[in-house]
């Protein structure tokens, strides 16, 4: 079964693998959003119903939700939970301080408050993920619809002033229409080719009305694990300036491997 995973999909899987043993039990865990996460989401309800983990997730999107109970994860809502031990989630992109792009999937805003909400942040990615500055993925960020054209001027006037390589901002669209988050709000995507001051423009944009958040995720995650087509995993934590190298077997099981929906 596992011949059938492109050598992207492994790499995804693998650090999926390697982050899940990173669950403990009776941790309040915050799960992502992505076809990375859905790895994780998968790999946690097998430890869920095979070795009796017993976790609580919460979920950062409706599909995670819907997966997460297809696999047997107990879930709650972030009030209900308060405060997370651990979040696990993807990123359309990292950088060397393990600063990060998100929002590529539509659930920006959703991830960045669990992720602020737990104790920890892993970021589960594969190689491809990581770059020397961020930018090259277009920056999502989250606008209500009210305005949302208006909200898109101004961004596109705010951008004149920021350091960065590209300024064309777009909408996202779903068919023929703005697309629309699990809040009701539309994404709008940054195509800034380079950030030099991602904090800063982090900070210039929330700053616009309309925008509820962006997808740039600075000094929150603890620890990246990156996975490769071959199994090897890299686990490189920010916090303690350590890098370990791992290798994962893959162990075909129909449960895991079959209708990955993302
Ligand atoms: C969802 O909104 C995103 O933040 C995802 O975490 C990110 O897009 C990574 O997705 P993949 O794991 O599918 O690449």
């Amino acid at each position: 079964m596992s011949g059938e995973l492109s050598p992207i999909d492994k790499a995804k899987f693998v650090a999926a693998r390697r982050a899940a043993d990173m669950v403990e039990n009776g941790m309040r865990v915050g799960l992502g959003t992505g076809s990375t996460a859905a790895w994780l989401v998968r790999c946690l309800g097998e430890m869920v119903r095979e070795d009796g983990l017993k976790i609580t997730g919460v979920p950062t999107s409706i599909r995670t939700a819907e997966l997460a109970r297809e696999v047997g994860i107990e879930i709650v809502s972030l009030d209900e939970a308060k405060w997370l031990d651990l979040t696990i989630d993807g990123a359309d992109e990292f950088d060397g301080e393990l600063n990060l792009i998100k929002g590529g999937g539509g659930a920006l805003l959703q991830e960045k408050i669990v992720a602020s909400a737990s104790d920890q942040m892993v970021v589960i990615a594969d190689k491809a993920k990581e770059v020397e500055s961020l930018g090259a993925f277009p920056l999502p960020i989250e606008v209500i619809p009210f305005g949302w054209q208006t909200t898109q001027s101004l961004v596109e006037e705010t951008l004149i002033s920021m350091d960065v390589l590209g300024r064309t901002v777009t909408v996202r669209m779903d068919g023929a229409r703005p697309y629309i988050t699990d809040e009701g709000n539309h994404i709008l995507d940054l195509h800034l080719r380079r950030i030099g001051n991602p904090r800063q423009l982090g900070l210039v944009v929330n700053q616009i009305p309309g925008v509820v958040e962006n997808g740039l995720f600075i000094d929150m995650c603890d620890t990246v694990v990156i996975g490769y087509g071959d199994g090897k995993v890299e686990v490189r934590d920010i916090n303690e300036g350590t890098i370990e190298t791992d290798r994962i077997d893959f162990v075909e099981s129909d449960n895991l491997f079959k209708d990955l929906s993302e």
